[in-house]
């Protein structure tokens, strides 16, 4: 394994971790604090996810979530990461209509963010969108296998690529690869395939429930951390227990409150 430590992280790194075998690991974050630790922790890439629509704004799936809901996640985690490359997602509804309708929102996303790049969901599908986003200037990540927009058409949240679909799997890699994406995200694929769409493409890959062989690995923020309240899916690793932290903490503060202990003498003027 080799170790590779740029002083800031750009779209371009990723490709140079590919060549060195450096892999590489990525979170989300929807707010300054959060994408400031992981920055510190050395995390080479945060996604500002519309996974915020289910974990900074409570809604059911990413569907809701609006371009102006987008801008100030973006905002908040762009001006905290002083490292870290920054990605935005273009929410559902933000760029499928048409090339020119994707260069728009990626246009606000890039000038009201500071954000470094975008990411989309889709492979043959978005490929002219990708392609015309790069030639305006605009770095794109992908995104295939699973991908939680199409939630509702893909019949839930299944694995992507089993079987006779892994040629169309492939396929999806190698159009956003074609068409210009610096990194394509490969979601809910079996292991094997995600490897191997690895080895063939020249970009680098981000694997969430994808297995060991893709180039970095990307978790959500809430589930890697433990605070979010859903059972643990198979792909995650928790690395703490932050939901039980935090309700410890809250539950010994309404305790003490409720019995004049806090604030104390020292922690009153
Ligand atoms: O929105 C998100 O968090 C994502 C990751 C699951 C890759 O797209």
């Amino acid at each position: 394994m080799s170790e590779l430590k740029p002083k800031k992280v750009r779209t371009s790194s990723l490709s140079e971790f590919k060549l060195a075998g450096h892999k590489f690991a990525c979170l989300t974050s929807y707010d300054a604090l959060t994408a400031s630790i992981f920055d510190e922790a050395g995390i080479e890439v945060i996604l500002v996810g519309d996974s915020a629509a289910d974990n900074a704004l409570g809604y059911s799936t990413t569907l809701p979530v609006t371009l102006d809901e987008m801008i100030p996640f973006g905002r908040a985690v762009a001006a905290a990461a002083k490292r870290s490359l920054v990605v935005v997602d273009l929410p559902f509804g933000s760029y499928e209509e048409s090339p020119s309708k994707a260069l728009q929102s990626a246009i606000r996303v890039m000038k009201e963010t500071g954000a470094a790049a975008v990411k989309l969901e889709g492979g043959t599908r978005s490929a002219a969108t990708i392609e015309f986003l790069v030639q305006s200037g605009i770095p794109v990540m992908a995104h295939i296998g699973f991908t939680p927009q199409s939630v509702h058409s893909l019949g839930g949240f299944k694995i992507q690529g089993k079987g006779e679909s892994s040629e169309q799997l492939l396929e999806d890699a190698l159009a956003v690869q074609q068409a210009g994406a610096f990194s394509v995200v490969l979601e809910l694929v079996p292991a094997e395939l995600a490897e191997r769409v690895s080895k063939r493409l020249s970009i680098p890959t981000i694997g969430i429930g994808a297995g060991s062989g893709t180039d970095g690995q990307i978790l959500v923020w809430t589930d890697f951390a433990g605070l979010s309240s859903q059972p643990k899916r198979k792909f995650v690793r928790r690395y703490a227990d932050l939901r039980a932290t935090l309700l410890d903490a809250a539950q010994k503060y309404r305790e003490d409150v409720a019995n004049s202990s806090f604030p104390s003498e020292e922690e009153q003027f």
